[in-house]
């Protein structure tokens, strides 16, 4: 155009301007330098002289074909996400004006259905719609181009000498066009240069060249027209297509949105609807693209409609893709796993059957509340595990609160409340996985009619205040002749039959250590028998008695024992139970008071009266014909009939054979006596029973009852023990975190280890309570061990282990443990009363503590001459005036009565001799320790530090 020289039009030309100076000649244009001027008819010469020798005349068509890669990700069936090449092939062929239409507009044909056949293929339909937009974009903007164009070319038309470098422009421009790849343009470029070599190399006429150039670009002309036409067709189709593909993809939200009216004459509820269009994606997206399709114009946009079904569900043009995620199954299923996750194991199930009925799996995910229920204790793994959430996150909470856990940690039921309520989540006390919570409906379906029956009385009183007597007198028996130490170690059941019925007796222990018995005594009667020593009046344990029965909201009888004493004094023993607000029915009270005595009998029938009439006002009942059911009162591990229980039937009737659950222990009822050890064959309410049979030595004052079946019995008692040893860990862990730092901070405390082993359940209870008590801040009693039974060689071997004291209430270790603990040292003590255990630990536990320290003054000594020995030192000729001094006391120097030094005697002479001690009225010589500072006229008080071994 504007290149004027050989060289210039080379560089346009792009080769070099010796190739073009061999071709210029070829063509008959003589140049022969690169600056030689270059005209437009040397050019016109050069194009005829190319055209000619490349055969462009013969040449019908030019087939471009483009190839497009791209990458989709997609998220298949698995959740996993999934990397999907997609190739999308294009071929374009221009051909010359003579054969244009035809064969170009099948090819478009062509092409749409290859197009089509390529939509079907689900994943690559993001691509498609894409390229079918930014085809019909090209499409626009060539059509624009091609009009700019066709102006350029009428007026190259004009100067057709410039046709060769025209037509070379327009191949170049329409490559550019077509493809927008430089890849390709790069291509043409090289065909084109191609040609020209091919031209050169083929020297033919230039007028020939020059007539075929004209044609050749009115048939160029012809086909732009023709192409202007199939590419606003083109790009009419791709626009539509494009636009049904979008239609296609708001079709679901029209579905839904229009079934809800219009599909109610259907009889489908909107719900339904809803549900059924969710729950299947492709049968929806297929009717959903149908409607569309139909109002659309063209039967391109149906084969579109058709071809969607399969991926409606994929694709997106404007933001529905969120929601489309979260139904179907491939990518939704993603949505939901992270829900069934969140909703944990109860939430899952409910979540499991949401996917079966649909609509809810729809539901965009959000934080569920969970109802999490909580037993008595949990550990945290556990808890995560109901929350449905690592339990990382529950530590995390925890520490949150100020609390250091593990993952295997027991937690108590309040903290893992709180943290459950800290979670988001709602938190209830558990009942639902424990098998006790049936065992209330089973008993309430047993019940029978309730028919009367005896009171169950129980004395209760200060220790030796005669409640043993009295019952020994009721029953004419002499159980308190038999009892070690004269005190009464257990609870005593008797029935007793009066000539007004039946009344049961619960005999317990008076003196301290057996709070526990009194308090379960007073737990599981209906009528409480104050016990007071006319002679001794109220006493700290008929305080204790009191507070128990008014704890257990029982009546309370008065007896006042030993009336017969010289000494007695009802009338104290009444004004003393006042103060203690149990008020005499004669003063206005509702307490019975009678004064009775176990030696002459006096007032023991009016005290049955007493009882009886109290039991009348409570009309008494219980089911006969029922399960049985009610308190353990002691239990113990006998050798040869292992297991024994006493019990008291509160309701129905224990038999032999029944299944019994008993706390944490269960088994099948062996055998039963009664307690004057005859063999019974069945026990009602309100009889007092030893049983046999059980798996383990339950605790005093565990629940019993009946059971229909063993398996049953067995899996509440292992839930129970399992609850309790949870709760027993989850103490002893907060304990000792509490502990760890009060034990750093108090140095050593010694502690006393022990290992009990007593005769009975309650007696061990006792025990260990009493034992505990002891312990001080120095001495700690350290419970290694308690159990019921004689004692084995395990129990020597731990005591060796633990370097524990082994005692043993009414029990005694067997041949073996004898052996084992002679021969390794390991102190067992027996023992057969509380007090004497007591007491001699207490001793024990003295001698452990570290002795006092007292200072004793043993003397005074004056110094009257302080005199330097060389060797020595200086020494204070002293007078004593008091007492006495010794070598190895220590003194106070004493100035003017102050104190100006503490410290410790070194040596003590007298006339030149060393002496251990110097009596009051001599002289002596005292050298100092350290010390030597004295004036004459000092005094020394003189004092020795004595030991004292201290008692607790
Ligand atoms: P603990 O069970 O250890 O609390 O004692 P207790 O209340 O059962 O007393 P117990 O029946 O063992 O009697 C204690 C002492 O009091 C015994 O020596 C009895 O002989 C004596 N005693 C009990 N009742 C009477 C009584 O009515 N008159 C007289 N004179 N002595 C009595
Ligand atoms: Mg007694």
């Amino acid at each position: 155009m504007s290149s004027n020289t050989v060289a210039e039009f080379a560089v346009e030309l792009q080769k070099s301007p010796d190739t073009l100076l061999e071709q210029l000649q070829a063509a008959g244009v003589s140049k022969q330098d690169a600056s030689d001027a270059l005209t437009e008819t040397d050019k016109q010469a050069l194009l005829s002289h190319l055209q000619a020798a490349h055969g462009a005349a013969d040449r019908k068509k030019i087939t471009l074909t483009k190839k497009s890669t791209s990458e989709i990700k997609q998220a298949d069936a698995t959740g996993r996400a999934r990397t999907i090449q997609v190739e999308v092939r294009k071929k374009r062929t221009f051909v010359k004006r003579d054969d244009v239409a035809e064969p170009d507009s099948e090819e478009a044909l062509k092409h749409a259905e290859t197009k089509q056949k390529e939509a079907e293929h689900k994943a690559e339909l993001v691509k498609r719609e894409e390229e079918a937009r930014h085809e019909a974009d090209q499409i626009s903007k060539q059509e624009a181009d091609l009009v700019q164009q066709r102006a350029d070319r009428t007026e190259r038309e004009d100067r057709e000498r410039k046709e060769r470098e025209a037509e070379e422009r327009a191949a170049a421009y329409v490559v550019k066009t077509q493809e927008r790849k430089a890849q390709e343009v790069a291509e043409k470029a090289a065909v084109a240069r191609i040609h020209a070599q091919d031209l050169a190399a083929r020297n033919e006429a230039q007028a020939e060249a020059k007539k075929k150039a004209d044609d050749e670009s009115k048939a160029r002309e012809a086909e732009e027209t023709a192409r202007a036409v199939d590419l606003d067709e083109r790009r009419r189709k791709a626009l539509a297509e494009a636009e049904a593909i979008r239609a296609m993809m708001n079709a679901p939200k029209k579905v839904l949105v229009a079934k809800k009216p219009s599909e109610e004459k259907k009889e489908v509820k909107p719900a339904d609807a809803k549900k059924g269009t969710l729950h299947k994606p492709a049968t929806t997206a297929g009717a959903g693209a149908a409607k569309p399709a139909a109002g659309a114009p063209g039967n391109k946009e149906v084969k579109s409609a058709k071809l969607s079904s399969s991926w409606s569900n994929q694709n997106d043009s404007n933001g529905k893709k969120k929601e489309l995620k979260t139904r179907g199954d491939s990518s939704g299923g993603v949505a939901n796993r992270g829900n069934n996750w969140r909703s944990g194991p109860r939430g899952r199930r409910g979540n499991d059957r949401n996917d079966h009925r649909g609509p809810q799996s729809a539901a965009p995910v959000e934080a569920r509340v969970i109802d999490v229920y909580v037993p008595e204790t949990i550990t945290v793994s556990e808890l995560a595990h109901k929350m449905a959430i690592k339990a990382s996150e529950v530590i995390k909470a925890l520490m949150k609160m100020g609390q250091m856990v593990t993952i295997n940690q027991p937690l108590d039921q309040d903290t893992a409340m709180i943290v459950v309520e800290e979670m988001g989540h709602k938190a209830h006390v558990a009942a639902l996985d424990d098998p006790e919570a049936f065992t209330l409906e089973e008993e309430s379906q047993s019940e029978s009619e309730a028919l009367s029956r005896a009171p169950v009385v129980t004395v209760m009183g200060h220790v030796d205040h005669g409640k043993t007597s009295l019952l020994d007198y009721i029953r004419r028996s002499k159980v308190a002749a038999g009892e070690a130490g004269g005190i009464t170690q257990h609870i005593g059941a008797y029935h007793v039959e009066t000539p007004r019925g039946m009344i049961t007796f619960l005999d317990t222990p008076g003196h301290e250590a057996f709070t526990a018995m009194r308090a379960r005594g007073a737990q599981s009667t209906d009528i409480v028998i104050l016990v007071a020593a006319a002679d001794d009046g109220v006493m700290p344990q008929t305080k204790e008695a009191i507070k128990h029965a008014r704890a257990a909201g029982v009546p309370i009888v008065v007896a006042i024992t030993k009336a017969d004493k010289p000494d007695a004094n009802p009338e104290r023993v009444k004004q003393e139970l006042v103060v203690e607000q149990v008020v005499p029915e004669e003063y206005g009270g509702d307490s019975p008071f009678v004064a009775v005595s176990s030696k002459t009998g006096q007032g023991i029938d009016e005290l049955l009266e007493q009882v009886l009439l109290q039991a009348e006002v409570l009309e008494l009942k219980a089911p006969v014909e029922a399960n049985a059911k009610g308190l353990v009162i002691e239990a113990q591990l006998d050798k040869g009939r292992g297991p024994v229980a006493t019990v008291l039937v509160q309701s129905g009737t224990l038999k032999v054979g029944d299944i019994v659950l008993a706390g944490q222990t269960y088994g099948r009822v062996r055998a039963m006596v009664d307690e004057d050890g005859k063999v019974a064959k069945h026990a009602g309410p309100s009889l007092p029973v030893e049983i046999q049979g059980l798996s383990d030595v339950p605790q005093a004052g565990d629940d019993f009852m009946v059971l229909p079946d063993e398996r049953r019995a067995r899996e509440i008692a292992t839930y129970r023990a399992g609850k309790f040893r949870n709760t027993k860990l989850a103490r002893q862990q907060a304990a000792k975190l509490e502990n760890m730092f009060a034990e750093m901070g108090a140095g050593s405390v010694q502690s006393l280890p022990i290992i009990i082993k007593a005769d009975t359940q309650g007696s061990q209870e006792a025990l260990a309570t009493s034992l505990l008590k002891l312990s001080t801040d120095e001495v700690k009693v350290q419970m290694v061990y308690t159990g019921v039974g004689g004692i084995s060689e395990s129990d020597v071997n731990l005591a060796l282990a633990s370097k524990a004291i082994v005692i043993g209430f009414n029990v005694r270790a067997d041949a073996q443990a004898r052996k084992t603990a002679e021969s390794n040292d390991v102190d067992i003590r027996y023992y057969n009363i509380i007090y004497d255990a007591v007491d001699e630990l207490k001793a024990a536990m003295s001698g452990m503590l570290a002795p006092e320290q007292r200072e004793e003054i043993i003397g005074m000594a004056e110094i009257r001459t302080v005199f330097v020995a060389s060797k020595i030192g200086t020494v204070a000729g002293s007078y004593i005036t008091q007492g006495h001094v010794t070598r190895n006391a220590h003194f106070r120097l004493l100035r003017d009565n102050v104190v100006i030094y503490t410290g410790q005697i070194d040596s003590l002479r007298r006339m030149k001799d060393d002496v251990k001690e110097v009596k009051e009225g001599f002289e002596c010589g005292i050298k100092l320790k350290n010390y030597n500072d004295i004036k004459e006229g000092d005094m020394l008080e003189v004092f020795e530090i004595k030991e004292i071994a201290r008692t607790l």
